[in-house]
């Protein structure tokens, strides 16, 4: 029996013959001979066709094949360096085929297409080596998070999507009716986590969570996926020390695993290859200074006006972009002006206009990839909190609770899977890092 095998694993069977299945995404044709090239989902391959070794019917149906026909090939193992592919390396003789389907003439060829073309058909964009190499990078990163914190001490405890209240700003909050009652989906899993903390001690929720933020950015989904710890009896020191164990952990697996991905992708590693514990960290003031400074060096008057900035203001992406640009290695930025930030952020104690916050900017410009802070955990404090931003004290309730029974310091973050992707792929914009993306403009496919 010729054995059906992945092209992934084509090393393993070189001179043997073997079974293929899968898609034929490319071809070239020389006459007596067809280059084509197969994908089955774990690579690409080259598999040749010698109209010599066919029987003619099956060497013409081949050469007639359209791009993205599904096909079966059987053929011997051949090891040949410049064979094209991914890996690459090995290429097959066919000696026999089937045809499953032939595909209607394919809309995406190896020409250039416009942007919103391809998102238009993201369905069969996904089959794109480029989109493959992405996608399969982010598994990767969705599995080393969980790994991570599995071995590390930290429970999947899953929160809710449908909520009754806010757990961020309320500005961007999708509404859903819920039986007779107005519902939110999910900003985050935080205020839940803090429930759970106080059952396990260091927890996680792991899902999607939705934005209605108006913000048509390259940084900007309005559903995507985020992975929130939080810790009992955590500092912001600790907070910043365990993030910079988790995310190198994250950057190593995926530069272990993914090099024929990344180089589809043409990504120099330079940076990712520096990413390791400590990372730098400056407070806000500092960073303030600093874009104040370098738009002070600045000569033109419009990346002046960009990069200056009045301090209790949040950062834009020009400011994060500038700010990474003088770090070679994802940098913290801690105690920003409390009234930037949510309603849950411990104040400083002597400085309560900063809060106990910490944002991670990763490096070459892609900006905020972390958020998180440590929580406030005086009963009178939070209450003053939710009292002054003005929300309904009735819909915390429960959360309130939390501080009247066994309160403890405690701190946690939520980090964008989306945002790590373009990072560590270099991606000039986000609506590549998910299958499919939801932004201000587009929810089809
Ligand atoms: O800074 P954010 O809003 O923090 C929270 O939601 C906290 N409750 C998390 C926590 O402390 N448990 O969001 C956290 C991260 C950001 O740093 C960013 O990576 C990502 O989520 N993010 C977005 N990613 C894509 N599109 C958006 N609209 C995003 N908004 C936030
Ligand atoms: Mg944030």
């Amino acid at each position: 029996m010729t054995p059906t095998v992945l092209i992934a694993d084509l090393h393993r069977y070189e001179g043997q013959t073997v079974t293929v299945r899968g898609w034929l995404y490319d071809r070239t044709d020389k006459g007596k001979l067809q280059f084509l090239k197969v994908r089955d989902g774990s690579g690409i391959a080259q598999a040749v066709a010698f109209q010599k070794e066919l029987p003619e019917a099956t060497f013409e149906v081949l050469r007639s094949l359209s791009q993205e026909s599904s096909l079966i090939i059987t053929g011997t193992v051949r090891a040949d360096k410049r064979a094209p592919g991914y890996p690459g390396g090995y290429e097959i003789g066919i000696s026999d085929a089937q045809v499953i389907q032939i595909a209607d003439e394919y809309p995406i060829t190896p020409k250039e297409h416009g942007v919103e073309f391809l998102m238009d058909h993201r369905h069969l964009w996904v089959r794109s080596s480029r989109q493959w190499a992405i996608l399969r990078i982010r598994a990767t990163v969705i599995n080393t998070i969980r790994n991570w914190l599995d071995d590390n001490g930290y429970l999947l405890v899953d929160t809710p999507i449908i909520t009754p209240a806010a757990g961020e700003s309320t500005t961007e909050l999708f509404e859903i009716t819920y039986f007779e009652d107005k519902a939110y989906l999910a900003q985050t899993g935080q205020l839940y986590n803090e429930a759970n903390m106080m059952s396990f001690g260091k927890v996680y929720c792991f899902g999607p969570t939705f934005r209605s933020e108006k913000s048509k950015t390259r940084r900007h989904l309005t559903e995507f996926w985020m992975v929130e710890p939080e810790m009992a009896f955590f500092s912001l020191e600790d907070l910043m020390d365990m993030e910079e164990q988790f995310i190198s952990a994250i950057v190593g697996r995926v530069l272990e695993k993914h090099r024929m991905e990344l180089d589809i992708l043409e990504r120099d590693t330079t940076f990712l290859e520096r990413v390791s514990a400590p990372f730098p960290r400056i407070s806000y003031d500092e960073a303030v200074a600093r874009l104040n400074k370098l738009a002070a060096e600045t000569a033109d008057p419009e990346q002046q006006a960009a990069l200056r900035i009045e301090w209790g203001n949040d950062f834009g992406s020009p400011h994060e972009t500038a700010l990474t640009q003088q770090f070679d290695r994802p940098v913290f930025v801690y105690h920003y002006p409390t009234a930037v930030k949510a309603f849950y952020m411990q104040p400083v104690a002597d400085r309560p206009e900063v809060c106990r916050s910490v944002d991670l900017l990763a490096p070459e410009g892609y900006g905020e990839i972390t958020g998180g802070s440590e929580r406030i955990y005086d009963r009178d404090l939070i209450e003053q909190r939710i009292a002054h931003i003005g929300i309904n004290r009735e819909n915390y309730a429960w959360y309130l609770d939390l501080r009247r029974f066994g309160s403890v310091p405690h701190a946690g973050f939520g980090l964008g899977v989306e945002r790590t992707v373009a990072w560590l792929c270099g991606l000039p914009h986000i609506r590549e890092t998910i299958p499919y993306p939801r932004m201000l403009k587009r929810m089809y496919p």
